[in-house]
């Protein structure tokens, strides 16, 4: 690689090695067309290394003749797009995609999501999302796997093995971009773009782990994100950028900036378009994502002593190995097969794993008195602004999904009782009151179809239909675009509305399930209390339809977990398991304790913690047992538990390990998750799990960042969830 890439660096010249840091976005391409555009004449200067925001095989290979053919160096472009979960079959979005703890399924969504993009021209993704959250107001939190540092990591590394196969340089893999490096998911107050700040030492144990684990893992790029980090913006943060990614971490990909990232930091206060330009050049950014900062601005820093070439022959060598790793310059048009993208995109056999991923990405939360799952009998009434609603299926960041093809709720349940039962159909309330939420809410083609009648008119069909059914199935929540980029909330509620419908519904007397709609754990207090069924189902992906009434009808039987803490209430934000304990905590005490870390109006509880997912079944745990109760740091300890189906339907379940370090040159979180695995455990059936815990498990960042473990006392502890769990004590010696 180096040889070629060395020989063709030495053929170029400053400007069109600064070409390739260059990648716009190619909204403004036509198909026929591509040729007398704006952008097509930078590309036969030399003046783009990358296009994002294009889609189908044909139009692409259009455009790479331009790079190919009318360029002087001949030098293939790459194409990116945010392929985040699924390109044409969708799956659903990352959030709930975690809530299946089920690494092969994570990593087989992401193969599949590969094998499509690059069979429409793609080659490069901007995925996997890793940021941590914890807090539900951000909208984004919907884009990643939750909250915690473990479980991120694995599912990090599934993203990236799937993306990029074992080999990068296969027309059906292609390259993924870790993001958003670093700390994205922190913004304060859940404000998108906000400021973060937080110590080393934190970092380190909670935020950066998914990024190392994906760069381990060998991801080609990664994203630099919008927020600053101890107070440099990420695009142009050295530390951050060169200190840690390539210095400790050992990254040999590229690192692009985010969309106008890069002049976003005048925005910041870091300077004018040749300061920023030059600082991130320097700080490690090899790529300008849109704005064009390094394109028009680096030649002359050259000339003005600002930034050596070197630097830029550093950045532009990275491209271009980039380039060289996908197999652009053995073939420019590679990804470029019509006939491939016509038999393999959006094909049955991917939309059916879509489906399948998508009964496994559910959250069954309540199901009092077993109501579900419901017979295929009798008559079903359907209500609630989700319920028709196929543009909103997919969620947010599905840039390729096919909307009209896309399965509803209700297309999906009427094709399940096809001959067997009746559907009842009204939509009973808007999403919200508030028309110009909705508006937001329902972007990028993502409508509801919002009824003009009013609120009270809406909900009194709905009661008409319920009182001739059996039972209300209420599809209902957030809509697609009310997570996501730019859709941070701060009220974390169901909007009213729709509840003042549930209440109505709950006054027929007849059973109600909720399907809940949501990117973001939601305060569902009230429905916690007064429904008495909640499946949540996120946004299942093109064919969310089909797999709720997978579930729903129990020809699958729930088993996702949820990777976020739901709060009682926002006010409880940010919210998460793996706190610390403080120095007055409230311990057994029931709430409210004086003078203890509580609050005056509500419990520390959430109404749904981390781990947490019923099932059709019931499983038990046995006592936890230990293989010895002390060890040595080149030592382990084998835990087992038995775990029993005790109902009577087969069911998965998913086993989780925490760990508790009692004592630490730093304070340790009353909890963290250490291992889990996800079992498949017959009615009546008893299944031995076991864990080993090793010294990595009990190690962590000092304060002076050196990691490892600590000799004394530890917890082990194992449930179903972070908070029903059993016990033991061990010594590390
Ligand atoms: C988002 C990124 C995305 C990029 C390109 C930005 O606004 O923050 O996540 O990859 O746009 O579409």
């Amino acid at each position: 690689m180096t040889v070629v890439v060395d020989s063709i660096l030495n053929q170029m010249t400053l400007e069109e090695k600064i070409g390739q840091l260059n990648l716009p976005s190619a909204g403004e391409f036509v198909t026929g067309q591509a040729e007398n555009s704006d952008l097509a004449k930078k590309i036969e200067k030399g003046m783009i290394g990358g296009l994002f925001n294009i889609k189908t095989a044909a139009r692409i290979r259009e455009v790479q003749k331009l790079a190919i053919e009318k360029s002087r160096t001949k030098i293939p472009l790459i194409f990116g797009m945010d392929v985040i979960h699924g390109y044409e079959s969708v799956f659903p979005i990352p959030l709930g995609l975690s809530c299946s703890w089920d690494m092969k399924l994570i990593e087989r969504s992401a193969r599949i999501a590969a094998q499509e993009a690059s069979a429409d021209g793609i080659n490069w993704t901007f995925s996997p999302m890793v940021d941590i959250s914890r807090d539900a107001r951000w909208g984004r939190i919907s884009e990643g796997s939750g909250e915690d540092p473990y479980l991120g990591s694995q599912i990090a590394r599934a993203m990236v093995r799937g993306y990029q196969g074992n080999d990068l340089s296969a027309n059906n893999t292609i390259m993924s971009c870790v993001k958003h490096y670093a700390l994205y998911g922190a913004a304060e107050a859940g404000r998108d773009y906000n400021t973060v700040d937080m110590s080393h030492h934190r970092m380190y144990n909670e935020y950066l782990p998914p990024y190392k684990a994906a760069v381990d893992e060998g991801a080609g790029s990664i994203m630099a994100s919008f927020n600053e980090v101890d107070g440099i913006p990420a695009t142009a943060n050295k530390w951050l950028l060169t200190d840690v990614l390539r210095k400790e971490w050992g990254f040999k990909g590229f690192v692009v900036s985010d969309y106008t990232g890069l002049t976003e930091m005048i925005e910041h206060g870091y300077g004018d378009t040749i300061a920023v330009s030059a600082k991130a050049l320097e700080a490690g950014l090899d790529m300008d994502m849109v704005s064009e900062g390094l394109l028009n601005t680096l030649a002359r820093s050259v000339k003005d002593g600002k930034i050596s070439e070197q630097q830029i022959n550093n950045a532009c060598r990275r491209i271009l190995e980039a380039k060289y790793k996908l197999g652009l310059f053995t073939d420019p048009y590679k990804y470029c097969n019509v006939e491939r993208a016509k038999s393999e995109v959006f094909n049955a056999a991917n939309r059916a794993e879509a489906r399948s991923t998508a009964t496994q990405s559910f959250v069954l939360l309540k199901n009092q008195g077993e109501i579900l799952p419901l017979k295929k009998a009798g008559t079903i009434a359907l209500v609630g602004p989700l319920a028709d609603a196929k543009e909103n299926m997919t969620g947010t960041w599905s840039v390729a999904a096919r909307f009209a093809e896309s399965i509803s709720v209700k297309a999906g349940l009427e094709k399940a009782l096809e001959g067997k039962a009746k559907v009842l159909y009204a939509k009973g309330s808007n999403l919200d009151e508030d028309e110009a939420i909705e508006e937001r809410a329902t972007m990028f083609g993502k409508t509801l179809h919002r009824d003009k009648r009013s609120a009270e008119e809406l909900r009194n069909e709905a009661v008409a239909i319920a009182k001739r059914a059996d039972v209300i199935v209420v599809a209902g929540g957030e809509a697609a675009e009310m997570s996501g980029e730019a859709s941070s909330r701060t009220n974390i509620q169901i909007p009213e509305t729709q509840r003042d419908l549930i209440k109505a519904l709950l006054k027929t007397g007849k059973p109600v399930v909720l399907v809940l709609f949501t990117g973001r754990p939601l305060a569902v207090k009230w429905e916690s209390e007064n429904v008495p069924a909640i499946l949540n189902v996120w946004f299942g992906g093109s064919e969310a339809g089909d797999a709720i009434a997978d579930v729903v009808f129990g020809d699958v039987n729930p088993s996702g977990k949820l990777t976020t803490t739901f709060p009682q209430n926002v006010g409880q934000e940010p919210m998460y398991y793996a706190q610390k304990n403080t120095g007055r905590p409230l311990g057994d005490a029931k709430w409210f304790q004086k003078f203890k870390s509580n609050y005056l109006d509500v419990s520390n509880d959430p109404v749904y913690p981390f781990g947490f997912g019923l099932s059709y079944t019931q499983f038990t745990y046995g006592d936890l047992s230990l293989s010895k109760n002390q060890m040595s740091s080149n030592d382990s300890i084998i835990a087992s538990i038995n775990v029993t189906n005790i109902g009577k339907r087969d069911g998965a379940e998913v086993v989780q390990f925490y760990i508790r370090d009692l004592v630490g040159s730093v304070t340790r979180p009353i909890k963290e998750l250490r291992g889990f695995e996800k079992v498949m455990i017959k009615a009546g059936e008893t299944k031995t799990i076991t864990f080993k815990i090793t010294n990595e498990q009990l190690s962590f960042y000092r304060q002076d960042l050196s990691y490892g473990s600590e000799p004394g006392k530890f917890q082990l502890f194992v449930g179903g969830n972070s908070r029903d769990v059993k016990q033991v004590e061990f010594t590390l010696n």
